[in-house]
């Protein structure tokens, strides 16, 4: 589903503050995998997202969507196959504009230009079923700005328009570091759910072990922008919760 064919990105070259944020990176990624990448801050991996989702262009390598090369496309280019979910639970969505209005951006932006969406009835029931998956009742908030909503129902939500395109391919960046534990909770379980029920290919990044631990079927660690370990899902099972904190003493 996603192939990264020796992918190197240097930051500031040639400058007293050059980083090498990625080198080299060989990585294939099959359909349905759920992908959990570790590393201390600053190993590249939100990097890595960001060369995925094309958010510049890599200084060297190939990136395949799809057995499509996309290492030319912009990121708007990819956005039929990719969904993302940032830190910030701000960030993706419109604060001022109704939940409906968001999920019609959202619609509108995997679509080509001159395609209209009005707010109709037939769309509305669309998102309002979608919404429902979630069980968290935000099905009956649509009318409502997003921005009223906690981090925790905005971050969910956003989850939801991943879905709502056929997007087959679910960035997550750290989707938990803004909220409190039960909402990382709620969270984490949705999207495990959603990830399965809609076959995605998901990146998780995140710092919390227990979560790499029990979600997902492959488990990367990077260290300066290198792959330090990679189990398939044999290993990863296999794998206990100490030696995970292990990885990082
Ligand atoms: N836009 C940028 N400009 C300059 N340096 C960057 C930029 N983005 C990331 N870096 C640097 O690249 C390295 C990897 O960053 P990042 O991928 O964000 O790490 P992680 O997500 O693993 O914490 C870090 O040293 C970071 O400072
Ligand atoms: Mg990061």
């Amino acid at each position: 589903m996603i192939r990264l064919e020796q992918v190197s990105k240097t930051f500031n070259a040639g400058t007293p503050s050059e980083v090498k944020a990625l080198q080299n990176i060989q990585l294939n990624i099959a359909p349905q995998t759920y992908l959990v990448l570790l590393g201390a801050n600053g190993s590249g991996k939100s990097t890595l997202l960001n060369a995925i989702a094309g958010s510049f262009r890599v200084d060297k390598g190939e990136i395949w969507i799809d057995n499509q090369d996309v290492t030319s496309l912009k990121d708007f280019q990819r956005s039929p196959w990719i969904a993302r979910i940032f830190q910030n639970p701000l960030s993706g969505t419109a604060p001022d504009l109704s939940v409906i209005d968001n999920f019609r951006l959202a619609a509108l932006r995997t679509r080509p230009k001159g395609l209209r969406i009005g707010v109709n009835a037939a769309f509305k029931a669309q998102v309002k079923e979608k919404i429902a998956l979630l069980g968290m009742g935000l099905e009956n908030k649509i009318e409502q700005a997003m921005g009223t909503l906690s981090g925790g129902q905005r971050q969910a939500l956003t989850l939801m328009m991943a879905v709502m395109d056929e997007t087959k391919i679910l960035l997550m960046d750290e989707p938990t570091a803004a909220l409190d534990p039960r909402s990382a909770e709620t969270l984490m379980q949705k999207a495990d759910e959603i990830i399965r029920t809609f076959q995605l290919t998901a990146i998780l990044v995140t710092h919390h072990l227990k979560d790499a631990h029990r979600f997902g079927n492959r488990v990367i660690q990077m260290e300066q922008g290198q792959v330090l370990r990679d189990l398939d899902a044999t290993a990863k099972s296999a794998l206990h919760l100490s030696d995970l904190f292990g990885w990082f003493e």
